[in-house]
């Protein structure tokens, strides 16, 4: 049997039925801008800073580069196909089943194990807002085994607790989703103004000096672990990621064809946009080595430095939102995923029954729910943002070479937007992804590598014999 039997478009799209169409441009831009700012920029900045120096706005431009490119290859492929299930139903178009089943297995690193480490990222916030009303958890439920240096850890409660809420709230429907997506994304943006404006004026230009102390890419005795400006873009293109989870929302959407280019273009500019600016600020206010002081908290290792206390809370409270959405964008686009996967008949028809009341894929968003709350619970932040980096870049890479296969291939297929530059731009997007992939270390390569066998297995055992496009009595 063809392992590369592929979709129509007209195919995926007659297959997408019975979610509620209620999501327009600003409702997506706000679910681009809910996803994308969050961890990575309130708490592996402070990584970065150290890992890059004050060039660490460089390696936000070159992570912002890549995503460019490849946002460009998404929309068009949301507005050619505007179905649920992102990256994986677009390799399902271009390249067929084999490579779809890979793809989706990838995202579940990207979505799921993501929501997981900003769970991590969202206890310690909350841990400091705590102890600002004089009240402590005890220390061993404040994050998983083996995360903070020189302290005993267990499990990280506020964030098990916290990702059990949002998967509560997805599971009763889009539009409680909505709204309170769309309230908390005003409150983030609100505050981050907030933070800008209030300690632009305490940067001392020293500070910025030497600028790159650690160049493009090296490393420093003893370690295994590589500095510069490549390894640091490598470790924030975390705060990019999130813009494609617009794309899986294409079934909710009205008008998709226009809108879902709109949401993801605007949501990845704005945060761009955002980034430079607070990483200037912040490498401006406090000298990079000091961040190994703040390597939970950078932001709030800022706000000490200018002594405005004040701001303390106001930004310690929008950091918990802001992480609050990216958990809420990214378990949605969790759901979403495993619903057009069910439906194909990879995984499971559990996860593709929709709820009738509810209309949401009901039990696959506590599936997974409940499997993110226990990842994010024990597993070390440090390992999981660096899977989620790799999942993700090879999941740009396979949407980027799916552009170029889709054009040369099937030329005449109605596209809705058209990604400016190709082939330049998807080799672009390609590029960049595999420069930041060698950013990585090389154990998150080994740990993903056995991840991609895991889901090699997977389909071979069951989603093969499953899936819909099988002719009658083939197994
Ligand atoms: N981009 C998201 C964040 O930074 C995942 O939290």
């Amino acid at each position: 049997m063809d392992l590369f039997r592929k979709k129509s478009v007209d195919q995926l799209v007659s297959e997408s039925t019975p979610l509620k169409r209620t999501l327009k441009t600003f409702d997506l831009t706000m679910l681009g801008i809910g996803a994308i700012i969050g961890t990575g920029i309130f708490v592996l900045t402070g990584k970065g800073a150290l890992t890059a120096g004050p060039a660490l706005c460089i390696s936000f431009l070159l992570a912002a580069v890549c995503c460019g490119f490849a946002g460009l290859c998404y929309a068009e492929f949301a507005a050619m196909a505007p179905v649920s299930g992102s990256a994986y139903s677009y390799a399902y178009l271009a390249f067929g089943e084999l490579i779809a089943f890979v793809i989706g297995w990838d995202l579940i690193l990207e979505y799921a194990l993501q929501a997981a480490t900003v769970s991590a990222g969202w206890s310690g916030y909350f841990n400091k807002l705590l102890e600002g009303f004089g009240l402590h958890l005890p220390v061993e439920l404040t994050a998983a085994y083996g995360t903070t240096p020189g302290v005993t850890t267990y499990f990280n409660l506020p964030g098990f607790v916290i990702v059990l809420i949002i998967t509560w709230v997805l599971s009763i429907g889009i539009n409680q989703t909505k709204k309170t997506n769309d309230i908390m994304v005003m409150i983030k943006l609100a505050i981050i103004v907030l933070f800008i404006v209030c300690t632009v004026w305490y940067i001392n230009p020293a500070n910025w000096k030497p600028f790159s102390p650690y160049g493009i890419y090296t490393f420093q005795p003893g370690s295994t672990q590589p500095y510069g400006i490549v390894p640091a873009a490598s470790i924030v293109f975390f705060s990019f990621i999130g813009f494609d989870a617009v794309s899986s929302s294409a079934e909710e959407t009205i008008n998709p064809n226009k809108t879902l280019p709109r949401g993801i273009l605007i949501s990845l500019a704005v945060s761009t946009v955002l980034y430079i600016v607070m990483t200037l600020i912040m490498t401006g206010v406090v000298p990079y080595k000091e961040f190994a002081n703040f390597i939970d908290a950078p932001v709030a290792g800022v706000i000490l430095e200018t002594g405005l206390n004040w701001l303390a809370f106001v930004v310690n409270l929008g950091a918990l939102i802001g992480m609050t959405t990216v958990m809420l964008v990214q378990l949605y686009g969790q759901s979403r995923i495993c619903y057009a996967m069910s439906r194909d008949g990879l995984f499971p028809k559990f996860f593709g029954e929709v709820h009738p009341k509810y209309r949401t894929p009901f039990k696959g968003t506590w599936f997974f729910g409940i499997l993110t709350a226990i990842a994010g619970g024990f597993i070390n932040i440090n390992v999981l943002f660096e899977l989620v980096n790799i999942g993700t870049l090879s999941a740009f890479i396979i949407v980027s070479a799916g552009i170029l296969w889709m054009r040369k291939t099937q030329p005449d297929v109605h596209r809705g937007f058209r990604a400016p530059g190709v082939p330049f731009t998807p080799i672009c997007a390609i590029i960049f992804c595999f420069i930041l992939i060698c950013g990585l270390n090389w154990e998150t390569w080994v740990r993903f590598a056995i991840w991609f066998a895991l889901g090699l297995i997977v389909y071979f055992v069951y989603s093969r014999k499953h899936s819909a496009l099988n002719e009658p009595g083939l197994f």
